[in-house]
Order: C-alpha cells, then structure tokens, then sequence
C-alpha cells in the first residue's frame, strides 16, 4: 500500500475514534486474541479514554524505554497521541515529548487526547517517519508503536531516527516482524490479519537494515506471536557514543578522500611491513565488511579524524576476528563497531 493510502486508511479511522466509535486496524479476531492496541499496556486508568480507545500499536514500547526526567522523546508515527502521553509523564515538565504523524485527523485527535490529560510538554508535528521536520542530534529516545512496518522505505525510517538522536541515543520500538521462512502467498495473508501494509521486516533484515544505519547493540525480542511466523517484537538499538565533539557513524563514499589519507598517514609511520601505499577506493571497499564501516567525525565541521573497518569476522559473532585494519586509533569507533552483529 502506497504512502497516501495508508495514510487516508489512518485518517478515516482517526476520524471514526475522534465520533467516538471502537475502532481497529487488524482483523476482529486478531484484536480479541489480544497482543493489539490497549491490551499492550497494563495501567491506562489515567488516561483519557479516546486515547485508549484509538491506541492501534503491537506492544508498549514506553514500558522498555527507560525514560529519565528531562528527555527529550520522538514517538514516529504517534496516532492518538497514547504513547506521547504516557512518555510526557515520564519525561516530567523538563522534558518534552514529540509526537509525529503524517495524518491532520490523527493529530487532531492526538491533541484533544493530551488537552484532556492535561499534558503541556508534549507537542505534535505534521510529517512523515521518512522525513522528520527535527534537526540532527536533539532527541534522547526514539520510541515508536507499529509503525515502522507499513513504511515502503524502512531503511529511510531508520536512517532518520539515526540521525536526529543525539549521540549515545536510545532507539526502542515496539513492531510487526516476520520470523522464519515463509511462503509469500502465506506471508501476505497473514500480513493483512495483523494491518501491516507494506510487509514486516524478518528479524535478520531488521538487524542489517538497524546495523546499516549506525546502530550498535541491536536487540530484537519477541513480545506476541500471531502465527504464520508473524510476531510482534520490541526492537532496541542505541546510536554510538564518542568523545565531546565527536559522532560515531557509519562510513560513506563521500569519506573516501579522508579516509584514506589517515589510511596513508598511517602508512607513512613505517609501521606496516605489508604495504606502502593506501589502495585505491574500490580496493578499501572490496576488502571489508560493508557493515562495520565507521568513522568518528568532527559535529561542527564533519572532518572525519579517523575510521575502522575490519577485514573478516568468524561465523560466530562472540568470537569474532579482526584484522590489523585499524589504521587509526579511534577507542569508540573500534567499540562500536565490535558491538555491532557480524
Ligand atoms: C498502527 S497506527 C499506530 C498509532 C500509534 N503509534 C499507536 O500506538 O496507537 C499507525 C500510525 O502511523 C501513522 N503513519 C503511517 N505511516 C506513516 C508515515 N510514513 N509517516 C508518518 N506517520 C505515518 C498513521 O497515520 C497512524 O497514525
């Protein structure tokens, strides 16, 4: 399903809550078996009940987010506002809370639900997960609730919560995930039981997609199972951490220069018996691992000052090897890297 169709689907049934109607995104006999919307949460007594009524996520992603007085939290795809809510208490009146969502109706419903709660410190934005209208580096968690699954470029979604958590930031979303191998006929069957539009990520993809973006110490635990190797899952991640001053990230093309001019430098130590001359960019790239390229970089100017990228790892990720790569000594960046799965 297209952006706008999921999109104006939302819309109707913001609407519908915002009349007062129950209302669902899954089929009736997923939502009574449980593991959707309210059931996720154990206490919503203190909250407005449109907000409960209209909560369409998979999971309770607030219950795992360890939110600290004072944070700052970004809730992509934030609906009736439920999770807002709930965070905006956490976070207390120093914190702030961003809901955001691509529908006018759910966003209108969103903010009736926290003027009915009486929360001040949250605020919802017009936008898409593709695209958040938040500048780089000013949130503190990335939470999210069934969401991530009905967007057609996921790989975006994640690049985007990378880039606007600010270093040392939490990403933990509650989602729809395929585990196992299942026929495609089977999987869309089972897709459409449980709402998602555009196809749940496998866990493994999941991993790469969260590993591609930056994001160290990836846990994927399951929370729900629908059958047919659907399940809901709270899927955590944290974007690395580095010295004052400095971002971890992954590497890019556009790093090449740099990258292997403190490649040459090392070089020109004396310190390496096996070559003199740093290979060409095809060359770099050819012999490492795609995954666990980084560079730690200047925020303020986006120098980069130095990088890992190791050759190989072994099959299991606990005892994984690497080779003498490191041309540079960057501690956060080589511990970020070996936190991120083979
Ligand atoms: C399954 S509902 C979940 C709502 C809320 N998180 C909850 O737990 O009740 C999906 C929400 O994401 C919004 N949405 C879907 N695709 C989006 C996108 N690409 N960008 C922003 N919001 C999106 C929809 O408008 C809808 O409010």
């Amino acid at each position: 399903m297209a952006q706008d169709e999921v999109v104006a689907r939302y819309s109707a049934l913001a609407r519908a809550a915002l009349d007062g109607q129950d209302v669902t995104d899954c089929s009736a006999a997923e939502f009574e078996r449980g593991g959707f919307g309210a059931a996720g949460y154990d206490d919503t007594s203190a909250l407005p009940v449109t907000a409960v009524r209209a909560s369409l996520g998979c999971g309770n992603p607030v219950a795992v987010a360890e939110l600290r007085a004072g944070e700052t939290v970004l809730d992509l795809g934030s609906g009736g506002g439920i999770d807002v809510l709930l965070s905006a208490r956490r976070v207390g009146p120093s914190g702030t809370v961003y809901g955001l969502d691509a529908s006018p109706d759910m966003l209108a419903l969103a903010r009736r639900n926290a003027e009915q709660a009486g929360v001040s410190n949250a605020e919802f934005l017009h936008g898409t997960i593709e695209r958040v209208p938040l500048p780089g580096r000013v949130v503190d968690v990335v939470i999210s609730n069934c969401v991530i699954n009905l967007s057609e470029d996921k790989a975006v979604v994640l690049a985007e919560a990378f880039r606007v958590l600010r270093p040392g930031g939490r990403f933990g979303v509650s989602d729809v995930v395929v585990d196992g191998e299942l026929d495609p006929e089977r999987r869309r069957a089972a897709e459409q039981r449980v709402g998602c539009a555009a196809g749940a990520l496998p866990v493994t993809a999941y991993r790469e997609l969260l590993a591609a973006a930056g994001f160290v110490g990836v846990r994927i635990a399951p929370t729900a199972d629908h059958g047919d190797g659907i399940r809901s899952a709270i899927v955590q991640a944290v974007k690395p951490a580095a010295g004052q001053g400095l971002e971890i990230r992954p590497m890019r093309a556009s790093d090449a220069d740099q990258v292997l001019a403190i490649y040459q430098a090392g070089l020109d130590t004396g310190q390496a018996s096996f070559e003199s001359v740093a290979p060409s960019w095809e060359g770099f790239t050819a012999a490492r691992l795609p995954h666990l390229r980084y560079v730690a970089a200047d925020t303020g100017t986006g120098q980069v000052v130095g990088w890992v990228a190791p050759r190989r790892c072994r099959p299991d990720p606990s005892t994984r090897e690497w080779s003498s790569t490191a041309s540079t000594s960057i501690p956060a960046a080589r511990r970020t890297a070996s936190a991120a799965p083979c």
